[in-house]
């Protein structure tokens, strides 16, 4: 099969789905069953849905083909935690998953206490190739998951009027210095090669590695900072017709939008929702929680433009994967270092918004069965974005990585990075 590239041994196996497993019950840990089962809204799922969602994957993907003699935890589960597998079958709509009271968080923990004994009997059974390949792909689903799982709790807890913290309040970061002025770092284009081509795990629509062409241009050194996007707000951003895609204002128009997503106004303080709780908002870090349609806005406002997703990854590929992600717990985009010289931020924080379209590579082919639908039936009317946040598990993402999401989404940790032509 080798659809999606697996290059551990089973023992590395073995570590990273405990691994993985453990850190999704550890993010369910502070929750209590009603958070666990209530949702916002569509888009957003309950906690409870992504804990048994990725626990059925494992059982419908890889036990159920791979386990001699496995037996469905409950025959019922299939309907309801199937996400959007058509060749799995009919599934509790979307905007429903909320309704599943029943069964109780505990039971979802026990399902998966007995899902994860089953991944063990199969592992230390000489799997095949293709189950060894599938629970490595089941494991990157997770972690998928686990960011989703907190990005879902942050929308749910800020419907709340005592705004709940999901983590305690973080002491106030000792690095308060000025931020380094934004600057921009050349590169010269020309024909250079994208996509995941190497050794290692990645998803089908990371490859293949091919050529493209870029035009000479320039990436801005950090993110796009609060203090920046209060600027674009005071110069009339949001009410004026001509930064915006038409688009994209119609839906600001509809939404009301004034503002990123989480942001509030008291007494003339500026405050934001975070994991941590109803916090004041620092102007140094990230903006976070804007939609492509607002990015888009204000790259025009600056004069500049959001970069393609090939010239991200060309200024990506030669750094290490390194930076704000979950393991470090802070749950929030953290400013820029003014000691450091050149690209920096480019993974953790906030996923940065490309312009490119989510679309197939050159020589793209989705494999066929139900991991076929994972990822080339959403190449339409998606965006990329590049880099992973502060909610993304570290070792999750890779200077190839394609996350994609709808224009106007906007409780994902997302934000931007400028670029020009040069
Ligand atoms: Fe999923």
């Amino acid at each position: 099969m080798h659809l999606f590239q697996s290059a551990l041994g089973l023992k590395d196996l073995e570590r990273f789905y405990l691994e993985v497993r453990q850190t999704s019950e550890a993010l369910g840990e502070p929750l209590s069953d009603a958070d666990a089962t209530v949702q916002s809204m569509p888009d957003a799922s309950p906690a409870k849905w992504h804990l048994a969602h990725t626990t059925w994957f494992f059982e419908a993907m890889v036990l159920s083909r791979h386990l001699e003699g496995y037996k469905p935890f409950d025959e019922k589960f299939t309907f309801l935690f199937n996400s959007y597998y058509e060749t799995m079958g009919a599934r509790q709509p979307r905007p429903r998953r909320g309704m599943v009271t029943r069964p109780a968080l505990d039971d979802i923990y026990a399902y998966r206490a007995y899902v994860d004994q089953a991944v063990a009997r199969l592992l230390t059974s000489r799997p095949t190739r293709d189950a060894a390949e599938l629970i490595e792909l089941g494991c990157h689903h997770e972690q998928q998951h686990q960011e989703l799982l907190l990005t879902d709790i942050l929308h749910l807890f800020a419907q709340n009027p005592i705004r709940p913290s999901y983590r305690a309040p973080a002491p106030v970061s000792a690095e308060t210095a000025a931020l380094p002025a934004l600057s921009f770092t050349d590169f010269e284009g020309g024909i250079v090669e994208i996509g995941h081509g190497g050794a290692g795990f990645a998803f089908d629509s990371e490859g293949p590695r091919h050529r493209v062409l870029t035009e000479p241009f320039r990436l801005a050194d950090r993110l796009v900072t609060n203090a920046e996007w209060m600027e674009f707000i005071e110069d009339g951003g949001y009410t004026t017709p001509l930064l915006w895609l038409s688009e994209g204002w119609t839906k600001a128009l509809a939404e009301g939008w004034s503002r990123p997503l989480y942001w509030e106004t008291r007494d003339g303080q500026h405050w934001t929702m975070t994991l941590r709780g109803f916090q004041s908002l620092d102007p140094t870090t990230p903006v976070a929680h804007v939609s492509y349609f607002e990015a888009d806005a204000f790259a025009t406002w600056s004069g500049k433009r959001l970069p393609s997703e090939a010239e991200w990854e060309v200024a990506a590929q030669s750094l290490d994967v390194d930076g704000n992600f979950l393991d470090l717990n802070r749950l929030s985009p953290e400013p820029a270092s003014p000691r450091k010289v050149g690209v920096q931020q480019m993974f953790g924080d906030v996923w940065e918004w490309t312009r490119s379209p989510f679309s197939p590579y050159p020589r793209f082919r989705a494999v066929a069965g139900a991991v076929g639908e994972y990822n080339g039936k959403f190449m339409s009317g998606q965006f990329v974005l590049r880099g992973g946040s502060c909610a993304t598990p570290p070792g999750h993402v890779r200077a190839s990585y394609r996350n994609f999401f709808p224009a106007h989404t906007r409780w994902q940790f997302a934000g931007l990075r400028l670029a020009d032509d040069a």
